[in-house]
């Protein structure tokens, strides 16, 4: 037999013979979105400042929702003795979360402004559902934080405890650097210009110490319920009597987009994972870095096994490939289930993902009552998930402004104070070194229900060892 035959009788048994054509990927993305670029959006704030009332009602005014599904929401609604909650029931979809009037799980849906494709994500405000809000805000490049600014109700929201600090410190540690704060029920407050402004100065002057620079962060009055200065500008004259801004679409219009990262080995973080009808089984994330199309063979870690892509689809729709930025499920074969589970990384076979138990991190502690010393437990937050830590080693006390070790071996650290520490985590985790993922780099740590650090990691130790 020569040659020519051997690889011809071959050729019936390699279907996917055909698969792997060399992609442009940047000329992909731009002929997919139609010239508009992509953006995640993490809508946060306290519970019940009228996060999925907002959004539901945008996305009503913008033609995505039905007129005859949002009548059914509204009888509905009522007859459930929960009209108030009409718009919210866009993004609240379960009957729990419709029965007791909160969010619990993330709302994911999309939509298209003049400029943008908007991965919108609703979060929920309620402190018992953190690490589902988390999920959201580490997939968000963007964030629109609600405050209720009725009477009362702004202060409850802001003081300590209420969630309004926490969900900004929580997504501007994951990297948002962008935010517009919509100041939601004005109505309740007559679209009161007094009302407005001294609730933005006190917002502003806490974020601000958060990180957020005063130039990325706009204020916007709306109403919700009433669909006041949401996709059109308000004709309110008690309104326009003194605001002459943006309305909330176009602020989200107005947000840049990030840089993706499509150049890098493929990553993608898992943050849901479920059997389907058919063969394989089904697991959702975003990618974090570079891109992936049908067929291709990734290596899931830490379990070290690899799967084979057979489906991709994006927002429900199925595609050839995918890349950094986009939030896919994909329908994967070849392992089982049990090995990837929420914060497993699918990546490239030829240049995995870090996996480790051990690395070094610098930190920033933001408001802790007590202090950290060697052996403090923790909950280690990155990507989608959590995971138990202890700080093995305090390294040294760092000068924020220079970077500079001040203090070796120091034995304990206080809130304010930026530190390196060794990380010890009960389970292996995969992450990247802060300087060369940025996205997979940055992780929070909670303690005692609230977030008292923010992240990056300097180094990873892969040996186990003291
Ligand atoms: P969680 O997801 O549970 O954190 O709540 P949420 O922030 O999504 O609030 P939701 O949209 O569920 O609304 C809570 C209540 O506030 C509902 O009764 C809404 O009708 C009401 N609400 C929302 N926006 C407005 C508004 O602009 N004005 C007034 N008066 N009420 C509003
Ligand atoms: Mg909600």
């Amino acid at each position: 037999m020569n040659e020519e035959t051997v690889v011809r009788a071959n050729t019936p048994s390699k279907p996917p013979g055909k698969r792997r054509q060399t992609l442009d990927i940047k000329a992909e993305l731009e002929k997919r979105q139609g010239g508009k670029q992509l953006i995640n959006l993490v809508v946060i704030g306290h519970v019940d400042a009228g996060k999925s009332t907002l959004m539901g009602h945008l996305l009503f005014l913008l033609g995505n929702v039905n007129k005859r599904v949002m009548h059914r929401y509204e009888q509905e609604s009522k007859k459930a003795g929960k009209a108030s909650f009409a718009y919210a029931w866009v993004l609240d979809e379960t009957g729990e979360e419709r029965e007791r009037g909160v969010t619990i799980d993330v709302g994911m849906t999309k939509f298209e402004t003049q400029t943008k494709v908007v991965s919108l994500m609703d979060a929920p405000g309620h402190k018992d559902f953190i690490p589902n809000m988390i999920t959201g805000a580490a997939q968000a490049d963007v964030a629109v934080l609600v405050v209720n600014v009725t009477t009362g109700e702004f202060e409850a929201g802001f003081e300590a405890g209420g969630q309004t600090r926490e969900h900004a410190l929580l997504v501007r540690s994951l990297g948002v650097t962008q935010l517009a704060v919509a100041m939601n029920k004005m109505d309740t407050v007559d679209w009161s210009q007094d009302r407005f402004d001294s609730v933005a100065t006190k917002i502003g002057q806490f974020l601000k110490q958060a990180g957020f620079k005063e130039s990325e962060v706009a204020y916007i009055p709306t109403s919700g319920l009433s669909g006041e200065n949401l996709v059109t500008s308000s004709t309110d004259g008690r309104l326009t009597a003194w605001y002459n801004g943006s309305c909330l679409l176009e602020q989200i219009d107005a947000f840049k987009a990030p840089k993706r990262s499509v150049d890098k080995p493929c990553r993608l973080c898992v943050s849901d994972v479920f059997k389907e009808q058919g063969s394989g089984f089904c697991v959702s994330g975003k990618i974090e870095a570079g891109y992936m199309q049908l067929g291709d063979r990734l290596l899931v870690m830490p379990a070290n096994e690899t799967c084979v892509v057979k489906v991709i689809s994006l927002h429900d729709e199925a595609q050839d490939w995918a890349a950094a930025g986009d939030h896919v499920t994909l329908t994967v074969t070849g392992m089982d289930i049990t090995k990837v589970t929420t914060g497993s990384v699918l990546c490239d076979v030829n240049n995995p993902v870090k996996v480790c138990t051990r690395l070094l991190a610098r930190i920033l502690l933001f408001n802790i009552d007590v202090p950290v010393t060697k052996g403090f437990p923790l909950l280690l937050h990155y990507q989608t998930v959590s995971e138990p830590a202890t700080i093995k080693h305090l390294i040294g006390i760092v000068n924020k402004s220079n970077g500079e070790i001040v203090k070796r071996k120091p034995k304990c650290l206080l809130k304010g104070q930026n530190a390196i520490v060794e990380l010890r985590t009960q389970r292996p985790i995969c992450v990247e070194l802060y300087k060369e993922f940025r996205e997979l780099g940055r992780f929070m740590l909670r303690y005692g229900g609230l977030t008292v650090a923010a992240g990056v990691v300097t180094e990873v130790r892969l040996d186990s060892s003291d």
